[in-house]
């Protein structure tokens, strides 16, 4: 764990010389939850495979895949990440997807984490009794979340529908300090919700991602009803992946990669189940020397397509030219949009392609240089024609980052924009899209005599006419 008590003394000191703090204001729940008999019931929803509607942009209906396929990407080294790329056999899904889609996967959460929950407000007996929830004071319009069922069981709901791992907002941590007995505990829980706590919520809590799984590890007189966590939990969402291949070679193949994410001691809920569903091969099959290896478990994945709606694809016209723009797996929409090109080209050599031109970024070309032989072939064949690349944790002066590549290629990616390229970006959208907007507005202003307001406008009508293109998060 990350974040332990300990960390709090700033807090302990700094609310010490308060007499009072400006609290928002509390709202006591207005869920209320009653066990039931079996019998009072018509509409309960336990299944774990009824995926509650409505799906976030949702393209399709939900598919439960098998991985077929799992290779490790980067090497095993704890300098960089561990990323790995897993197919999906999606036969009989009926999924039609094109280069630059994205997937969505259906978490749920960890025997782990709801243990730590129901261990906690002592749920043990009654997790799997049916429960009916209805709101105390229906005045006002008021409702049951809409995540949650109203008729149910606590194992289905703690499982399935709520998000044990988001961030704990304000209001919930005043909810929260009604229901800790111990006093210090109570004051720190009532200081980070505070006005005069802003500062300390934003560096204990925001920047260290710190969810109730962490507030119950940490505060440990803090026992709330189920009700004030279901008022309060976020809905467990599904996370998207960009797709990697065309499904013009194979119609049954679904590729993705993923870096496993690790926040306060803990893998990221997708990341760690589907690495963990593919290290359950990786033992069966230890003795092979070869990684990519296949394996058929039941183990099924819900997946389904999301609508594209940015229009992150390859131009309608081939000819246009292409800047592509993804570091670390961030390259991953762009091996379909080349893998498409290269189709092209085979099938109809006639074609004119415009100018394709890749910047990649990783840690160390020897660790992390993931799809570095596929890019390899893409450029020999002339499906790519130009990859740049920045490495960022190499020793001496080589060190750079993406938005260094795209300034020593200034010039030329410039000519390029001219000549009607369409530009790229996948990855994190907080910092690297940012600052990768930032760095194309200098190479105007240094290349095309432009001044900061006009290389903005240029940005922003490439923006509008779907030429400068992010498909990016944070
Ligand atoms: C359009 C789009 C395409 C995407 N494509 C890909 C892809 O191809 N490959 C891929 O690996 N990911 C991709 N992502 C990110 C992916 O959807 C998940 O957010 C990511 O894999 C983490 O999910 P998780 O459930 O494992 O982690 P969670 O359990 O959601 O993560 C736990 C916590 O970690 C923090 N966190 C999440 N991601 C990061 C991060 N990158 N760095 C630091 N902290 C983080 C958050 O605060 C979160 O609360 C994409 C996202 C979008 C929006
Ligand atoms: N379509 C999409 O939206 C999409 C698709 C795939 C992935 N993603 C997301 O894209 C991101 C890439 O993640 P990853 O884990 O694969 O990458 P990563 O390994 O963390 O980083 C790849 C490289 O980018 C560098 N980097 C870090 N911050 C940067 C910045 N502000 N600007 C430019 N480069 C920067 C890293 O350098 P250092 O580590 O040395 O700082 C490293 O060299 C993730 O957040 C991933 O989930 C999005």
């Amino acid at each position: 764990m990350v974040v332990l008590l300990y960390d709090f003394q700033d807090i302990i000191e700094e609310s010490s010389k308060l007499n009072h703090f400006t609290l928002p204001t509390h709202k006591e729940t207005n869920l209320k939850l009653e066990y039931k008999n079996i019998d009072d019931f018509v509409n309960l929803s336990t299944n774990s495979s009824v995926i509650e509607p409505p799906l976030p942009f949702a393209a399709s209906d939900v598919f439960f895949a098998n991985i077929s396929h799992h290779r490790r990407l980067t090497a095993v080294d704890n300098s960089c990440k561990d990323v790995y790329e897993v197919t999906f056999d999606i036969q009989g899904s009926n999924f039609n997807f094109r280069p630059g889609d994205t997937i969505a996967i259906i978490p749920h959460n960890t025997g782990q984490d709801v243990n730590l929950i129901t261990d906690r407000l002592n749920l043990g007996t009654q997790l799997n009794v049916p429960y009916k929830l209805s709101c105390i004071n229906s005045t006002k319009g008021a409702k049951v979340p809409a995540n949650i069922p109203v008729e149910s069981t606590l194992s289905h709901v703690l499982r399935y529908c709520v998000d044990l791992r988001s961030v704990v907002k304000k209001l919930f941590l005043l909810a929260l300090s009604r229901y800790t007995k111990n006093e210090n505990e109570k004051r720190i829980l009532e200081y980070l919700c505070s006005k005069e706590g802003s500062v300390a919520y934003n560096t204990h809590i925001l920047n260290h991602g710190v969810c109730i799984l962490d507030i119950f590890t940490m505060f440990k007189s803090c026992k709330p009803p189920i009700e004030v966590l279901l008022s309060n939990l976020p809905k467990l969402l599904p996370r998207p992946y960009s797709i990697i291949n065309t499904n013009k070679q194979n119609r049954n193949e679904l590729k993705i990669c993923f870096s496993v994410i690790t926040l306060n001691n803990r893998k990221g809920l997708t990341t760690g189940w589907l690495e963990e569903l593919i290290s359950n091969d990786l033992n069966i099959y230890k003795q092979m020397e070869n990684l990519s290896i296949c394996g058929n478990h039941d183990k099924k994945v819900p997946i389904y397509l999301r609508k594209n709606l940015l229009g992150f694809s390859l131009p309608v016209n081939n000819e246009n030219p292409l800047v592509m723009v993804g570091p670390g797996t961030g390259i991953a929409p762009y091996i379909g949009f080349l893998e498409e090109r290269q189709i092209i080209k085979d099938k109809y050599p006639e074609t004119k392609l415009g100018y394709a031109w890749l910047f990649f970024g990783c840690r160390d070309p020897l660790l992390d240089f993931i799809y570095e032989q596929e890019l390899n072939n893409f450029i020999e064949n002339g499906t790519l024609n130009k990859l740049s690349t920045a490495f960022s944790r190499v020793s001496g002066d080589g060190a750079k980052y993406i938005q260094d590549a795209l300034i020593e290629n200034g010039e030329d990616l410039i000519k390029l924009i001219e000549d009607g390229a369409s530009i790229y970006v996948a990855g994190d959208l907080k910092n690297m899209a940012v600052q990768i907007k930032e760095t194309i507005i200098k190479c105007f202003m240094t290349h095309d005599n432009k001044t900061e307001e006009e290389a903005k406008k240029i940005l922003c009508a490439m923006q509008n006419e779907k030429r400068y293109i992010m498909d990016s998060w944070n």
